[in-house]
Protein backbone atom coordinates (compact mmCIF):
# COMPACT_ATOMS: atom_id res chain seq x y z
CA UNK A 1 0.00 0.00 0.00
CA UNK A 2 1.44 3.48 -0.83
CA UNK A 3 1.32 6.72 1.23
CA UNK A 4 -1.46 8.96 0.52
CA UNK A 5 1.12 12.04 -0.24
CA UNK A 6 3.37 9.03 -2.54
CA UNK A 7 2.06 11.03 -5.76
CA UNK A 8 2.37 14.30 -4.63
CA UNK A 9 6.24 13.66 -3.84
CA UNK A 10 6.62 12.31 -7.27
CA UNK A 11 4.21 14.36 -9.07
CA UNK A 12 3.01 17.97 -8.84
CA UNK A 13 0.24 18.34 -11.29
CA UNK A 14 0.26 19.74 -14.40
CA UNK A 15 0.93 22.97 -14.33
CA UNK A 16 2.61 22.27 -10.64
CA UNK A 17 5.54 21.22 -12.89
CA UNK A 18 6.02 24.45 -14.10
CA UNK A 19 6.44 25.81 -10.06
CA UNK A 20 10.47 25.81 -10.19
CA UNK A 21 10.83 27.85 -13.37
CA UNK A 22 7.52 29.58 -13.32
CA UNK A 23 6.24 30.58 -9.50
CA UNK A 24 6.28 34.37 -8.86
CA UNK A 25 6.82 35.57 -12.27
CA UNK A 26 4.27 33.63 -14.74
CA UNK A 27 2.24 32.13 -12.55
CA UNK A 28 1.29 33.73 -8.62
CA UNK A 29 2.79 36.97 -10.08
CA UNK A 30 2.19 39.82 -7.46
CA UNK A 31 0.42 42.90 -9.44
CA UNK A 32 0.22 45.54 -7.09
CA UNK A 33 -1.05 49.33 -6.39
CA UNK A 34 -4.59 50.04 -7.41
CA UNK A 35 -6.56 47.93 -10.24
CA UNK A 36 -6.39 49.77 -13.18
CA UNK A 37 -4.41 49.72 -16.67
CA UNK A 38 -0.96 50.92 -14.78
CA UNK A 39 0.14 48.66 -12.05
CA UNK A 40 3.51 48.06 -10.53
CA UNK A 41 5.17 44.44 -11.14
CA UNK A 42 8.07 43.67 -9.34
CA UNK A 43 8.40 47.33 -8.39
CA UNK A 44 7.93 48.23 -12.29
CA UNK A 45 5.24 49.89 -13.82
CA UNK A 46 3.65 47.65 -16.07
CA UNK A 47 0.33 48.27 -18.47
CA UNK A 48 -1.99 45.86 -17.18
CA UNK A 49 -3.79 43.50 -19.59
CA UNK A 50 -4.63 41.08 -17.28
CA UNK A 51 -7.45 42.02 -14.79
CA UNK A 52 -11.12 41.33 -15.85
CA UNK A 53 -12.31 44.61 -14.48
CA UNK A 54 -13.95 45.42 -17.82
CA UNK A 55 -15.87 48.45 -16.63
CA UNK A 56 -13.32 49.95 -14.63
CA UNK A 57 -15.31 49.80 -11.74
CA UNK A 58 -12.84 48.00 -9.23
CA UNK A 59 -11.16 51.16 -8.23
CA UNK A 60 -13.47 53.76 -9.41
CA UNK A 61 -14.01 56.20 -6.55
CA UNK A 62 -17.59 56.24 -6.09
CA UNK A 63 -17.45 52.59 -5.78
CA UNK A 64 -14.74 52.87 -3.29
CA UNK A 65 -16.46 54.97 -1.10
CA UNK A 66 -19.78 52.69 -1.00
CA UNK A 67 -17.45 49.92 -0.12
CA UNK A 68 -15.76 51.65 2.53
CA UNK A 69 -19.14 52.92 4.24
CA UNK A 70 -20.53 49.53 4.04
CA UNK A 71 -17.79 48.03 5.30
CA UNK A 72 -17.57 50.46 8.07
CA UNK A 73 -21.27 49.94 8.93
CA UNK A 74 -21.73 46.82 8.98
CA UNK A 75 -18.01 44.90 9.43
CA UNK A 76 -17.08 41.80 7.21
CA UNK A 77 -19.22 39.55 9.04
CA UNK A 78 -22.55 40.76 8.58
CA UNK A 79 -24.94 38.40 8.15
CA UNK A 80 -23.48 35.76 9.88
CA UNK A 81 -25.17 31.76 8.80
CA UNK A 82 -26.22 30.61 6.05
CA UNK A 83 -29.36 32.46 3.87
CA UNK A 84 -31.91 29.43 5.19
CA UNK A 85 -31.27 29.78 8.11
CA UNK A 86 -29.80 33.21 9.67
CA UNK A 87 -28.07 35.06 6.97
CA UNK A 88 -31.25 36.10 5.06
CA UNK A 89 -31.77 40.17 4.63
CA UNK A 90 -33.70 42.34 2.97
CA UNK A 91 -30.96 44.04 0.39
CA UNK A 92 -30.44 40.66 -0.21
CA UNK A 93 -33.69 40.51 -1.60
CA UNK A 94 -33.40 44.04 -3.38
CA UNK A 95 -30.06 43.15 -4.98
CA UNK A 96 -31.64 40.16 -6.56
CA UNK A 97 -34.76 41.93 -7.37
CA UNK A 98 -32.72 44.09 -9.29
CA UNK A 99 -30.29 41.72 -10.98
CA UNK A 100 -33.55 39.77 -12.47
CA UNK A 101 -34.96 42.94 -13.92
CA UNK A 102 -31.54 43.84 -15.21
CA UNK A 103 -31.21 40.60 -17.08
CA UNK A 104 -34.86 40.36 -17.56
CA UNK A 105 -35.85 36.73 -15.42
CA UNK A 106 -38.64 36.90 -12.93
CA UNK A 107 -36.48 36.18 -10.24
CA UNK A 108 -32.74 35.28 -9.13
CA UNK A 109 -30.75 33.94 -6.55
CA UNK A 110 -27.05 34.92 -4.97
CA UNK A 111 -24.57 32.91 -4.73
CA UNK A 112 -21.35 33.40 -2.64
CA UNK A 113 -19.04 32.38 -5.13
CA UNK A 114 -19.73 31.48 -8.92
CA UNK A 115 -17.68 28.41 -9.09
CA UNK A 116 -19.17 26.58 -6.07
CA UNK A 117 -22.21 28.12 -7.51
CA UNK A 118 -22.30 26.90 -11.09
CA UNK A 119 -21.39 23.85 -9.46
CA UNK A 120 -24.35 23.35 -7.31
CA UNK A 121 -26.69 24.75 -9.40
CA UNK A 122 -25.94 21.65 -12.22
CA UNK A 123 -26.09 19.51 -8.83
CA UNK A 124 -29.33 21.18 -8.33
CA UNK A 125 -30.97 21.00 -11.52
CA UNK A 126 -30.42 17.72 -12.46
CA UNK A 127 -31.42 14.02 -10.93
CA UNK A 128 -29.98 10.58 -12.17
CA UNK A 129 -32.30 9.83 -14.66
CA UNK A 130 -31.43 13.07 -16.11
CA UNK A 131 -28.47 13.55 -19.47
CA UNK A 132 -26.58 16.59 -19.82
CA UNK A 133 -25.03 17.97 -23.12
CA UNK A 134 -22.56 20.54 -22.82
CA UNK A 135 -19.62 22.52 -24.71
CA UNK A 136 -16.33 20.15 -24.37
CA UNK A 137 -14.93 23.62 -24.29
CA UNK A 138 -16.72 24.43 -20.90
CA UNK A 139 -15.48 26.36 -17.64
CA UNK A 140 -13.88 24.51 -14.59
CA UNK A 141 -16.98 25.05 -12.66
CA UNK A 142 -18.96 23.70 -15.42
CA UNK A 143 -16.83 20.62 -15.29
CA UNK A 144 -17.07 20.02 -12.01
CA UNK A 145 -20.81 20.38 -11.60
CA UNK A 146 -21.15 17.79 -14.36
CA UNK A 147 -18.27 15.37 -12.29
CA UNK A 148 -21.58 15.69 -9.63
CA UNK A 149 -24.39 14.15 -12.08
CA UNK A 150 -24.98 10.85 -11.90
CA UNK A 151 -26.70 10.17 -14.90
CA UNK A 152 -25.29 10.38 -18.37
CA UNK A 153 -23.64 13.36 -19.74
CA UNK A 154 -22.04 13.85 -23.00
CA UNK A 155 -19.94 17.21 -24.38
CA UNK A 156 -19.75 18.43 -28.08
CA UNK A 157 -17.31 19.83 -29.93
CA UNK A 158 -17.04 23.27 -29.05
CA UNK A 159 -19.46 25.65 -30.86
CA UNK A 160 -20.56 22.96 -33.26
CA UNK A 161 -23.71 22.60 -34.09
CA UNK A 162 -23.53 19.50 -35.81
CA UNK A 163 -21.58 17.52 -32.97
CA UNK A 164 -24.52 18.88 -30.28
CA UNK A 165 -27.18 17.89 -32.69
CA UNK A 166 -25.84 14.48 -32.60
CA UNK A 167 -25.55 14.57 -28.44
CA UNK A 168 -28.63 15.85 -28.14
CA UNK A 169 -29.87 12.93 -30.10
CA UNK A 170 -28.20 10.43 -28.14
CA UNK A 171 -29.81 11.95 -25.00
CA UNK A 172 -33.15 11.95 -25.89
CA UNK A 173 -32.84 7.88 -26.99
CA UNK A 174 -31.77 8.07 -23.05
CA UNK A 175 -34.15 10.38 -21.19
CA UNK A 176 -36.85 8.54 -23.13
CA UNK A 177 -35.61 5.40 -21.42
CA UNK A 178 -34.95 6.97 -18.16
CA UNK A 179 -38.13 9.66 -18.11
CA UNK A 180 -35.64 11.98 -16.80
CA UNK A 181 -35.10 15.54 -19.14
CA UNK A 182 -31.65 16.65 -20.75
CA UNK A 183 -29.67 19.90 -19.55
CA UNK A 184 -27.65 21.45 -22.52
CA UNK A 185 -25.07 24.48 -20.71
CA UNK A 186 -23.00 26.37 -22.89
CA UNK A 187 -21.00 29.63 -22.01
CA UNK A 188 -22.07 33.04 -22.83
CA UNK A 189 -18.24 33.87 -24.07
CA UNK A 190 -15.64 31.40 -23.82
CA UNK A 191 -13.08 33.11 -21.45
CA UNK A 192 -9.56 31.72 -23.26
CA UNK A 193 -10.81 32.78 -26.72
CA UNK A 194 -13.61 34.96 -26.35
CA UNK A 195 -16.06 33.54 -28.91
CA UNK A 196 -19.48 33.74 -27.98
CA UNK A 197 -21.37 30.60 -27.68
CA UNK A 198 -23.79 29.88 -30.35
CA UNK A 199 -26.67 30.70 -28.28
CA UNK A 200 -29.22 31.73 -30.90
CA UNK A 201 -28.21 28.57 -32.65
CA UNK A 202 -28.62 26.40 -29.65
CA UNK A 203 -31.85 27.60 -28.82
CA UNK A 204 -33.09 26.86 -32.61
CA UNK A 205 -32.75 23.31 -31.36
CA UNK A 206 -35.48 23.35 -29.23
CA UNK A 207 -37.88 23.05 -31.79
CA UNK A 208 -37.06 19.83 -32.14
CA UNK A 209 -35.22 18.52 -29.13
CA UNK A 210 -36.83 18.88 -25.68
CA UNK A 211 -33.72 20.69 -23.41
CA UNK A 212 -33.62 23.49 -21.30
CA UNK A 213 -30.29 25.68 -20.91
CA UNK A 214 -28.31 27.32 -18.76
CA UNK A 215 -25.72 29.81 -19.48
CA UNK A 216 -22.46 31.10 -17.78
CA UNK A 217 -22.02 33.88 -19.09
CA UNK A 218 -19.51 35.64 -16.63
CA UNK A 219 -17.94 37.49 -19.43
CA UNK A 220 -20.88 38.65 -21.30
CA UNK A 221 -22.61 40.25 -18.52
CA UNK A 222 -21.38 43.84 -18.50
CA UNK A 223 -19.98 43.83 -21.74
CA UNK A 224 -21.86 42.62 -23.88
CA UNK A 225 -25.72 43.51 -25.44
CA UNK A 226 -27.59 47.11 -26.12
CA UNK A 227 -27.90 47.51 -21.91
CA UNK A 228 -25.14 45.01 -21.17
CA UNK A 229 -27.50 42.39 -19.71
CA UNK A 230 -24.87 39.57 -21.46
CA UNK A 231 -24.91 37.67 -24.49
CA UNK A 232 -28.15 36.82 -24.61
CA UNK A 233 -29.00 39.78 -25.15
CA UNK A 234 -26.92 40.81 -27.98
CA UNK A 235 -27.80 38.01 -29.30
CA UNK A 236 -31.46 38.51 -28.66
CA UNK A 237 -32.08 35.33 -27.30
CA UNK A 238 -32.17 36.01 -23.46
CA UNK A 239 -35.82 34.91 -22.84
CA UNK A 240 -35.01 31.45 -24.31
CA UNK A 241 -32.09 31.02 -21.74
CA UNK A 242 -33.74 28.63 -18.75
CA UNK A 243 -31.41 29.58 -16.33
CA UNK A 244 -28.93 32.19 -16.71
CA UNK A 245 -25.77 33.29 -14.56
CA UNK A 246 -23.28 35.71 -14.22
CA UNK A 247 -20.28 35.80 -11.57
CA UNK A 248 -19.45 39.52 -9.99
CA UNK A 249 -16.20 38.32 -10.56
CA UNK A 250 -15.71 40.54 -13.82
CA UNK A 251 -17.80 43.42 -14.82
CA UNK A 252 -18.82 43.91 -11.68
CA UNK A 253 -15.30 43.79 -9.95
CA UNK A 254 -16.32 42.36 -6.74
CA UNK A 255 -17.11 38.70 -5.42
CA UNK A 256 -20.31 36.88 -5.74
CA UNK A 257 -23.10 35.65 -8.21
CA UNK A 258 -26.37 34.90 -9.17
CA UNK A 259 -28.71 33.06 -11.24
CA UNK A 260 -31.34 33.95 -12.97
CA UNK A 261 -34.80 32.21 -14.49
CA UNK A 262 -38.23 31.85 -14.28
CA UNK A 263 -39.65 32.55 -10.44
CA UNK A 264 -40.64 28.83 -9.68
CA UNK A 265 -37.28 27.54 -10.70
CA UNK A 266 -35.68 29.68 -8.62
CA UNK A 267 -37.95 29.26 -5.87
CA UNK A 268 -36.68 25.76 -6.40
CA UNK A 269 -33.26 26.15 -5.94
CA UNK A 270 -33.36 28.23 -3.41
CA UNK A 271 -34.15 25.21 -1.17
CA UNK A 272 -31.78 23.13 -3.06
CA UNK A 273 -28.69 24.82 -3.83
CA UNK A 274 -26.44 23.16 -1.57
CA UNK A 275 -23.39 26.08 -2.01
CA UNK A 276 -25.62 28.31 -0.45
CA UNK A 277 -27.86 26.18 1.92
CA UNK A 278 -24.50 24.95 3.78
CA UNK A 279 -22.44 28.13 3.30
CA UNK A 280 -22.37 32.06 5.19
CA UNK A 281 -24.66 34.17 2.89
CA UNK A 282 -22.79 37.02 0.83
CA UNK A 283 -21.27 39.38 3.35
CA UNK A 284 -23.53 43.03 3.09
CA UNK A 285 -20.43 44.60 1.89
CA UNK A 286 -20.56 42.73 -1.03
CA UNK A 287 -23.99 43.24 -1.23
CA UNK A 288 -24.12 46.73 -1.25
CA UNK A 289 -21.09 46.75 -3.38
CA UNK A 290 -22.86 44.83 -6.42
CA UNK A 291 -26.23 47.00 -5.65
CA UNK A 292 -23.84 50.09 -6.50
CA UNK A 293 -22.23 48.87 -9.18
CA UNK A 294 -25.11 47.79 -10.85
CA UNK A 295 -26.33 50.40 -10.76
CA UNK A 296 -23.78 52.59 -12.54
CA UNK A 297 -23.47 49.48 -14.90
CA UNK A 298 -27.24 50.43 -15.38
CA UNK A 299 -26.44 54.57 -16.07
CA UNK A 300 -23.34 54.82 -16.85
CA UNK A 301 -22.94 53.61 -20.77
CA UNK A 302 -20.53 55.77 -21.27
CA UNK A 303 -18.18 52.91 -19.28
CA UNK A 304 -19.32 50.28 -21.77
CA UNK A 305 -18.86 52.49 -24.72
CA UNK A 306 -15.19 53.18 -23.32
CA UNK A 307 -14.41 49.32 -22.85
CA UNK A 308 -15.61 48.82 -26.31
CA UNK A 309 -13.26 51.68 -27.92
CA UNK A 310 -10.63 50.29 -26.19
CA UNK A 311 -11.23 46.72 -27.39
CA UNK A 312 -11.96 47.71 -30.91
CA UNK A 313 -8.62 49.89 -31.38
CA UNK A 314 -6.50 46.89 -29.61
CA UNK A 315 -8.38 44.33 -31.79
CA UNK A 316 -8.02 46.09 -34.99
CA UNK A 317 -4.85 47.42 -34.58
CA UNK A 318 -3.62 43.46 -33.80
CA UNK A 319 -5.58 42.31 -37.23
CA UNK A 320 -3.83 45.44 -39.31
CA UNK A 321 -0.47 44.49 -38.07
CA UNK A 322 -1.07 40.53 -39.19
CA UNK A 323 -1.25 39.23 -35.78
CA UNK A 324 -3.48 35.87 -35.49
CA UNK A 325 -6.67 36.74 -32.26
CA UNK A 326 -8.56 33.82 -33.57
CA UNK A 327 -12.00 34.13 -33.76
CA UNK A 328 -12.93 36.30 -30.65
CA UNK A 329 -16.42 37.97 -30.45
CA UNK A 330 -15.95 39.91 -27.17
CA UNK A 331 -13.40 42.07 -24.98
CA UNK A 332 -11.13 38.58 -24.40
CA UNK A 333 -8.42 39.61 -26.92
CA UNK A 334 -6.54 36.46 -27.58
CA UNK A 335 -3.10 36.67 -29.20
CA UNK A 336 -2.04 33.43 -31.05
CA UNK A 337 1.98 32.40 -31.89
CA UNK A 338 4.04 30.08 -32.55
CA UNK A 339 6.99 28.69 -30.48
CA UNK A 340 7.53 26.37 -28.10
CA UNK A 341 6.87 27.12 -24.02
CA UNK A 342 11.04 28.49 -22.98
CA UNK A 343 10.21 30.79 -26.22
CA UNK A 344 7.39 32.29 -24.53
CA UNK A 345 9.20 32.56 -21.36
CA UNK A 346 11.56 34.67 -23.36
CA UNK A 347 8.82 36.17 -24.80
CA UNK A 348 6.93 37.29 -22.01
CA UNK A 349 9.65 38.44 -20.06
CA UNK A 350 10.90 40.58 -22.88
CA UNK A 351 7.10 41.93 -22.79
CA UNK A 352 7.25 42.60 -18.82
CA UNK A 353 11.17 44.02 -18.15
CA UNK A 354 11.75 45.88 -22.03
CA UNK A 355 7.78 47.15 -22.68
CA UNK A 356 6.48 47.09 -19.71
CA UNK A 357 3.55 45.33 -20.85
CA UNK A 358 1.59 42.46 -18.29
CA UNK A 359 -0.73 39.95 -19.69
CA UNK A 360 -1.20 36.40 -19.12
CA UNK A 361 0.63 33.81 -21.04
CA UNK A 362 -1.70 30.49 -22.20
CA UNK A 363 0.65 27.11 -23.11
CA UNK A 364 0.39 23.78 -23.64
CA UNK A 365 -1.64 21.56 -22.22
CA UNK A 366 -4.08 24.35 -22.08
CA UNK A 367 -3.75 25.06 -26.04
CA UNK A 368 -1.78 22.87 -28.67
CA UNK A 369 1.53 21.88 -28.63
CA UNK A 370 4.13 24.13 -29.82
CA UNK A 371 1.11 27.36 -29.72
CA UNK A 372 1.66 30.39 -27.61
CA UNK A 373 -1.49 32.08 -26.54
CA UNK A 374 -1.28 35.67 -24.79
CA UNK A 375 -4.77 36.88 -23.64
CA UNK A 376 -5.39 40.49 -23.30
CA UNK A 377 -8.59 42.25 -21.40
CA UNK A 378 -8.71 45.69 -22.46
CA UNK A 379 -10.94 47.52 -19.92
CA UNK A 380 -12.45 50.77 -19.57
CA UNK A 381 -9.58 52.33 -17.58
CA UNK A 382 -7.21 51.47 -20.68
CA UNK A 383 -6.32 54.47 -23.01
CA UNK A 384 -6.03 54.65 -26.65
CA UNK A 385 -1.77 55.02 -25.30
CA UNK A 386 -2.10 52.18 -23.84
CA UNK A 387 -2.59 50.42 -26.92
CA UNK A 388 -0.66 52.11 -29.40
CA UNK A 389 2.50 51.17 -26.77
CA UNK A 390 1.15 47.62 -26.69
CA UNK A 391 0.80 47.47 -30.26
CA UNK A 392 4.21 48.54 -30.77
CA UNK A 393 5.67 46.16 -28.63
CA UNK A 394 3.93 43.61 -30.13
CA UNK A 395 5.19 44.00 -33.34
CA UNK A 396 8.99 44.01 -31.72
CA UNK A 397 8.38 40.48 -29.45
CA UNK A 398 7.13 38.91 -33.10
CA UNK A 399 10.05 39.95 -34.87
CA UNK A 400 12.54 38.67 -32.00
CA UNK A 401 9.99 35.58 -32.12
CA UNK A 402 10.58 34.93 -35.35
CA UNK A 403 14.28 35.97 -35.86
CA UNK A 404 15.22 33.44 -33.25
CA UNK A 405 16.27 35.60 -30.22
CA UNK A 406 14.40 34.00 -28.12
CA UNK A 407 15.13 30.26 -29.03
CA UNK A 408 18.69 31.36 -28.32
CA UNK A 409 17.90 33.03 -24.41
CA UNK A 410 15.86 30.45 -23.38
CA UNK A 411 18.52 27.91 -24.71
CA UNK A 412 19.08 27.12 -21.13
CA UNK A 413 15.84 26.85 -19.61
CA UNK A 414 14.89 24.24 -22.78
CA UNK A 415 17.75 22.43 -21.76
CA UNK A 416 16.96 21.89 -18.21
CA UNK A 417 13.03 21.04 -18.97
CA UNK A 418 14.13 18.56 -21.07
CA UNK A 419 16.29 16.88 -18.22
C1 LIG B 1 -16.68 31.41 -17.23
C2 LIG B 1 -16.54 31.51 -15.74
N1 LIG B 1 -17.47 30.95 -14.96
C3 LIG B 1 -17.37 31.00 -13.61
C4 LIG B 1 -16.32 31.63 -12.99
C5 LIG B 1 -16.22 31.60 -11.51
O1 LIG B 1 -16.70 32.75 -10.91
P1 LIG B 1 -16.19 33.25 -9.49
O2 LIG B 1 -14.87 33.89 -9.68
O3 LIG B 1 -17.28 34.17 -9.04
O4 LIG B 1 -16.09 32.05 -8.61
C6 LIG B 1 -15.34 32.24 -13.76
C7 LIG B 1 -14.20 32.97 -13.15
O5 LIG B 1 -14.32 33.93 -12.46
C8 LIG B 1 -15.44 32.18 -15.19
O6 LIG B 1 -14.53 32.74 -15.98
Amino acid sequence: MADLFDKIYKDKGPLGKWSEVAEGYFVFPKLEGPISNRMKFRGQDVITWSVNDYLGLANHPEVRKVDAEAAAEWGSAYPMGARMMSGHTSLHEKLQEELASFVDKEAAYLLNFGYQGMVSTIDALVSKKDVIVYDVDAHACIIDGVRLHLGQRFTYKHNDMESIEKNLQRAEKIAEQTGGGILVISEGVFGMRGEQGKLKEIVALKEKYNFRLLVDDAHGFGTLGKTGAGAGEEQGVQDQIDVYFATFAKSLASTGAFIAGDQEIMDYLKYNLRSQMFAKSLQMQLVIGALKRLEMLKTMPELKEKLWENVNALQNGLKDRGFDIGTTQSCVTPVYLKGSIPEAMALVNDLRENHGIFCSIVVYPVIPKGMILLRLIPTATHTLEDVEITLTAFSAIRERLENGTYKRLSAGVAEAMEK
